[in-house]
């Protein structure tokens, strides 16, 4: 499949329903892969996997990481795949950027890490959906994830059950974002 980047760009979209159809262990590699080479402050690459294809665990993560009052996030669980997205936390540009100028420099790298990862995903014809919202406590026990790393996101991957086709969510203007020279 040849896709240019612009397409893959519209028709990347937040997809909250998928196949009953397993994601081979080589695209979950490639898409993992294109996250790897994202770039990172000082390259420190705070990044870590969990890719969660186990139904049990998975179904543990729907019923009791993803469910709650405010955790609206139960569709995840047509999803054959749930990667957790996590962070080192031990870095020493980023605890400096934390410190001198509350920039929390771990969250930007994991952050395009994750574009990179859905993009590609997208190009191979996968759909994916970024979840900010769920029980971390809870995941960290599940998945046994040590107290030096926080999980950032959950990310859904798998077959979409309606094709990719552009995406139509209503997205500001240009003009509304767009600045020149100064702040408008
Ligand atoms: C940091 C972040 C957290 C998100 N958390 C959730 C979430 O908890 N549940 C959910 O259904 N979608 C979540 N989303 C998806 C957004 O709702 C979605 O990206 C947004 O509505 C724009 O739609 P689009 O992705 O189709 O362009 C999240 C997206 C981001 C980037």
């Amino acid at each position: 499949m040849n896709v240019s980047l612009s397409d893959v760009i519209k028709t990347r979209r937040s997809v909250r329903a998928y196949l009953d159809k397993p994601v081979e262990d080589k695209l979950i590699e490639e898409i993992v892969e294109a996250a790897r080479l994202a770039p990172s402050a000082c390259n420190s690459q705070p990044w870590r996997f969990v890719v969660v294809t186990d139904k049990d665990i998975k179904n543990r993560i729907t019923e009791k990481v993803l469910n709650g009052i405010f955790l609206p996030n139960t569709w995840a669980k047509t999803a054959p795949v749930i990667i957790a997205v996590c962070a080192e936390l031990s870095f020493v540009p980023h605890t400096a950027a934390s410190n001198l100028k509350r920039t929390k420099l771990h969250l930007l790298d994991i952050g395009i890490a994750i574009e990179q990862l859905v993009l590609k995903a997208t190009e191979l014809g996968l759909g994916t959906c970024i979840i900010g919202w769920f029980n971390g406590k809870t995941l960290r026990k599940l998945l046994n994830i040590p107290n030096s790393i926080q999980t950032i996101a959950l990310i859904t991957l798998g077959y979409p059950e309606e094709p990719l086709t552009v995406n139509q969510k209503e997205k500001l203007p240009l003009e509304k974002i767009l600045f020149w020279n100064k702040y408008k």
